[in-house]
């Protein structure tokens, strides 16, 4: 078995307890990661990181991965106190509260920027890389599993590697990968993606053998999350969506079989996938980030062709659908690096058709996808930035109220801008559909209202834009005290409403 998996035989020499590795790691350290969503991180080596913390050594590392990963990495390292700076981004409940609390920091990054800071120098140098592996070649190069994400870059930057050797991953993943590293400026050449199926690279990540430190053999698996269910808002927003896809088909803007499709993270992004199954589509083409279980549906209905990728990010359902039919999805599935798959250039060739959820929208198109009231971290922008600035159609869902309708997410100013109104083409919510191509501050601000904000909020939002239109500028009216007393009313009372509405 071993010699399937480290089939460099100078490498075997390299194998060592996950304990013995975790020594190469030291406080002060950068350590890059491998793992884009509970997907392909290390498991082994974090953990046994915590308990030299636990029994009282200071260590504190700055954490750099792909993106969000299982609560081995992020969790327990948070819980012990030991991750001064994390980035580019984050979902687990612990490291979210770490954040929030003040007690490391983070930097939520464009996915795609993520690796350029690193290539660039701009995060100074990874001292080690910690990568999931299915297998390291004859030639010391590495087969990564569920995800790619920053890895190629994090191994070709640090000094030193660290692979864990995951049993647990099938070693049929072999061939599903496709990296392609780009060249700095001024020598960087465009990337000869012209198709979302088109391979450009290795099915391995390049490392000299030389710079693998320590070889980890572990069989934890990936600690996948549960989807949520979806519920009637998200099936009104998918069914609107749909509706609006094909009214673009009948206009001759999109192709019979639309464009390569982007879908973001969340319950409303995995229902907009699931309404596409109803659908009358079909050879669609993926362009993505992350490949969840609505996707495998779509390629088991041969509804979608190709799906390119990062990470496979699914349930614990999907991930054993996925295992027990390897072969089938390898011919439909593309992981690729983080700077490849969130590409603008290539996104922009492309076409893609990016579909990106908001906590938050304003009445101008204005978008908040990351902060609670301005403040509280949620997750982090990750790719959703990448994509919707360079898509060909730029979507972006919501329900129109949050926590019991205490909360409107149409509201007059967003508290945190992560997509300016320039990036934003359509504004879903359960209660309709704002197309905003075209259309000035004003025109956006009636739709969005008429369209998208719940009937509760509707006299409110039309109340303040009509007061702000009474003020000095014309252009984009504003009462900015006004407009963010929202979210101070919130947090004062426990609700946007204010008495008497
Ligand atoms: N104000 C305050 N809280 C709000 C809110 C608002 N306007 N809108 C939603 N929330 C709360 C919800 O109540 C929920 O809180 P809870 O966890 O305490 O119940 C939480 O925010 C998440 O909302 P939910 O409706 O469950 O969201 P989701 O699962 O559809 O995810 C995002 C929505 C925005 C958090 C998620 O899509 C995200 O992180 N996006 C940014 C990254 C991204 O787009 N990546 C994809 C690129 S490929």
């Amino acid at each position: 078995m071993l010699k399937e998996r480290v089939r460099h035989p100078g490498l075997r020499s390299k194998i060592c307890s996950a304990d013995d590795a975790a020594k190469l790691i030291k406080d002060g350290m950068k350590v890059g990661a491998s793992g884009f969503t509970p997907s392909g991180y290390p498991k082994a080596v974090p953990l046994a990181l915590a308990e030299r913390v636990k029994r009282g050594e200071r260590i504190k590392i700055d954490l750099l991965t792909g993106a969000s990963v299982g609560d081995e990495l992020d969790g327990v390292l948070a819980r012990v106190g030991a991750i001064k700076k994390r980035l580019p981004y984050q979902t687990d409940e612990s490291i979210r509260q770490y954040i929030n609390e003040g007690k490391g920091e983070y930097i939520d990054m464009h996915l795609s920027h993520a690796p350029q800071y690193v290539r660039y120098g701009y995060l100074e140098k990874i001292d080690v890389a910690i990568v999931e592996a299915v297998a390291i070649t004859e030639e010391g190069n590495i087969i990564p599993s569920t995800s790619v994400g920053n890895t190629p870059v994090f191994v070709e930057r640090a000094d030193k590697v660290i692979v864990e050797i995951n049993t647990s991953q099938p070693l049929e993943l072999e061939g599903i990968h496709d990296i392609y590293s780009p060249e700095n400026p001024p020598n960087r050449k465009p990337i000869p993606i012209l198709k979302p199926d088109d391979r450009i690279g290795t099915p391995y990540i390049p490392c000299s053998p030389d710079k693998i430190e320590a070889i980890v053999v572990t069989d934890i698996p990936d600690n996948v999350r549960p989807l949520g269910e979806i519920d009637d808002i998200a099936r009104k927003i998918s069914g609107y969506l749909i509706d609006f896809l094909e009214a673009e088909v009948k206009a001759g803007r999109l192709p019979q079989n639309l464009l390569p499709l982007q879908s973001g993270v969340g319950s409303v992004a995995n229902a907009v996938l699931a309404g596409l199954m109803e659908s009358k589509f079909e050879n669609l083409y993926c362009y993505t980030e992350v490949i969840q279980d609505s996707m495998l549906d779509l390629i088991d209905l041969q509804k979608v062709i190709i799906a390119s990728g990062t990470s496979i990010t699914p349930s614990e359902q999907g991930l054993i659908r996925f295992y027990n039919n390897i072969s089938r999805y390898k011919g439909r599935i593309i992981l690729r690096p983080q700077e490849i798959s969130n590409n603008p250039e290539v996104i922009r060739r492309l076409g893609v058709i990016a579909m990106n959820t908001a906590l938050e929208v304003d009445i101008y198109g204005n978008v908040n996808s990351t902060h609670v009231m301005g403040s509280g971290m949620v997750n982090g922008i990750g790719g959703s930035g990448d994509f919707a600035r360079n898509a060909r159609l730029s979507i972006f869902t919501t329900s129109s109220t949050a926590k019991g309708k205490k909360i409107s997410c149409i509201v007059p100013m967003v508290s945190h801008h992560d997509h300016t109104e320039h990036d934003v083409m359509i504004v879903v919510t359960e209660q309709g559909l704002a197309d905003l191509r075209g259309s000035s501050p004003k025109e956006r601000a009636i739709k969005i209202i008429e369209n998208c904000a719940h009937p509760d909020y509707r006299d409110m939002l039309k109340e303040y834009f009509e007061a702000a239109q009474k003020g000095r500028f014309k252009h984009t009216p504003h009462i900015i005290g006004k407009a963010l007393s929202w979210h101070q009313r919130y947090l004062d009372t426990g609700s946007m409403k204010p008495d008497g509405f």
